[in-house]
């Protein structure tokens, strides 16, 4: 009987929402090629991710982060053959790294996926196989140019107006040869009417129009989706031809999908025309909330991938969301010139959440942004050392100083401020606007630093009958506070985490619904106030 009231409520709340109670919030990020370290721009893309998989899960949600490498294809093959190794041990060495990598960035990934993994190849497998059969590719032979640094074919509209290729596609051959195409062709159109009835599909608005302007303007050409073997062998063989290996990006596309197959999802499962796995009905991911990612993949990812879908049956992910690019000091970043930002070096200098911080309130999601290393040390100083931090500190000491470190009784003077806050921090995480969340969120630092200036609680300490005063001023500094540790917990975990610790308080501030007024009760024993953002006088972040 239970069981069934819980059943129709289930079918019930289907029908409302038009998605199951088990669909997790599933984000993704591009998976990066594995031929060399990760740099600034790959930083950047997986803690605008984390931050929206940690706001997520503050929020209410369950989440489910994918994030993971992109190991096949020539120029993994190229450089292991550079570094006279074999592919899969070139692979699993850097691997090793981005692992690493992963990890000081505090990321909260669910799963890491590695595309030569046998679930992931199993499933392009089974996925080729079923488009196959359905009739999707066909085989033709193709002469015409093509650039081995892109891994792509090139046609007369690729020429720059002087007629020659543009010089990142570096060297381009002329070449003849076999392989399978998917049919992109026919389904223009659709796309284009997709694309317009669904305006939050690729975000921001310029870059949808973009694609939109792409559509319009061009006939859109087949997509090659194998390599001959014989050339390049460092990639899924094809099920259906053992002559050839799948084109790379055909292959990392698919990630989305082949670990939510591996973790059971039904809706996956059920395009593959296989006994993979067993079905779980307790963890839906697809379609996919959002996948992040840069604006140079948005074509592979906002015309490929939704025709991918479309010839397999699937839903489309609700939202691809496009970030620009870093320059360091307004030139490209390049190791070739060594104007590079080791993300590894500035998090062992000056702290993880202050490199979190620096890109995420510099850059919003959408433009470019240019890292300059003048700005990264005005920013600690000003935003965190002296407004964050010295606020969290000069608070929690003199309450230390004047009340032992006890929290005296409730008061409410900065309660609309900081509600101020937490309802704009809302709405904005909702609308995946993390930069002007930052920015709400320190407009309630600056009004309680104001606070402390115009309440001047070190001089209500020298007067025995301000007693009362003083109490309210602390009450609403350290409230203020504890509210505000919960704001940052997505943007800066291991700084809301030491304001928790220093308020006394166990735990985690990961849980948004804390961020209402008053949860400190009177009486609590705070714990040890120490810097958050020590003062650096180092020259060079
Ligand atoms: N392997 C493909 C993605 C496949 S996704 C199914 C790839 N890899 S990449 O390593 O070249 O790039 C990974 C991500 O990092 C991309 O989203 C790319 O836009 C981003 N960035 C690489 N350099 C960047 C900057 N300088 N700045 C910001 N992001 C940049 O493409």
């Amino acid at each position: 009987m239970r069981d069934l009231r819980h059943r129709i409520a289930k079918a019930a709340f289907v029908r409302h929402t038009g998605g199951s109670m088990n669909k997790r919030f599933f984000i993704t990020t591009a998976i990066d090629y594995v031929n060399g370290q990760p740099h600034l721009g790959h930083a950047y893309e997986k803690i605008v991710a984390d931050v929206i998989a940690r706001s997520r899960r503050s929020l209410g949600q369950e989440v489910f982060f994918l994030t993971g490498l992109d190991e096949h294809g020539q120029k993994v093959q190229q450089a292991a053959i550079a570094e006279g190794k074999t592919p899969q041990a070139y692979c699993d060495q850097l691997a090793a790294d981005w692992k690493a990598f992963a990890k000081k960035l505090e990321l909260t990934n669910d799963d890491f996926v590695r595309t030569t993994e046998p679930r992931h190849k199993e499933f392009v497998q089974a996925i080729l196989a079923r488009l196959h059969a359905a009739g999707q590719f066909y085989k033709e032979t193709y002469k015409g140019f093509y650039s081995t640094k892109e891994e792509t074919f090139l046609t007369d509209k690729d020429r720059l107006p002087d007629g020659t290729f543009d010089p990142a596609y570096g060297e381009v051959i002329e070449l003849e040869e076999s392989n399978y195409w998917f049919k992109l062709r026919a389904q223009q159109q659709w796309l284009i009417d997709y694309l317009e009835a669904n305006p939050t599909f690729v975000q921001p608005d310029y870059r949808r129009n973009e694609v939109l302007g792409f559509l319009k303007n061009s006939t859109l050409e087949d997509l090659c989706i194998t390599r001959p073997a014989a050339r390049l062998n460092w990639g899924i063989p094809l099920p259906f031809d053992k002559d050839f290996v799948t084109y790379v990006w055909f292959d990392a596309l698919v990630n989305y999908i082949s670990i939510p197959a591996a973790h059971g999802d039904a809706t996956v499962l059920a395009t593959s025309n296989s006994e993979l796995r067993t079905p779980n009905s307790e963890f839906e991911l697809w379609p996919a909330d959002i996948h992040v990612i840069g604006k140079d993949i948005l074509k592979f990812h906002a015309v490929f991938w939704p025709i991918m879908l479309k010839a397999m049956g699937l839903p489309l992910p609700k939202q691809i969301l496009v970030h620009g690019w870093w320059q360091k000091e307004g030139a490209k970043i390049s190791k070739s010139t060594g104007n590079i930002v080791d993300p590894i070096a500035v998090i062992d200098e000056w702290g993880l959440d202050a490199f979190r911080f620096y890109v995420l309130r510099e850059l919003d999601i959408g433009p470019d942004g240019n890292w300059t290393d003048a700005g990264f040390r005005a920013r600690y100083q000003a935003e965190l050392a002296n407004g964050l931090g010295n606020l969290v500190n000069r608070s929690l000491s003199m309450l230390k100083r004047y009340r032992n470190g006890l929290v005296p009784a409730k008061h409410d003077e900065l309660a609309a401020a900081a509600a101020k806050a937490a309802d704009e921090t809302h709405a904005l995480l909702k609308l995946n606007q993390l930069q002007a969340a930052l920015q709400s969120i320190w407009g309630l630092v600056t009004r309680a630093n104001q606070y402390v200036d115009q309440t001047r609680p070190f001089s209500l300490a020298k007067d025995p009958a301000q007693a009362k005063r003083l109490d309210e001023v602390l009450y609403n500094l350290v409230e203020t506070c504890r509210v505000l540790a919960v704001l940052l917990w997505p943007f800066l975990p291991d700084t809301a985490t030491k304001i928790y610790a220093q308020l006394g308080l166990t735990g985690t501030p990961d849980k948004f619904s804390e961020a209402t007024w008053g949860g400190l009760p009177p009486g609590h024993p705070i714990g040890e106030p120490a810097p958050l953002f020590p003062r650096k006088d180092s020259p060079q972040p």
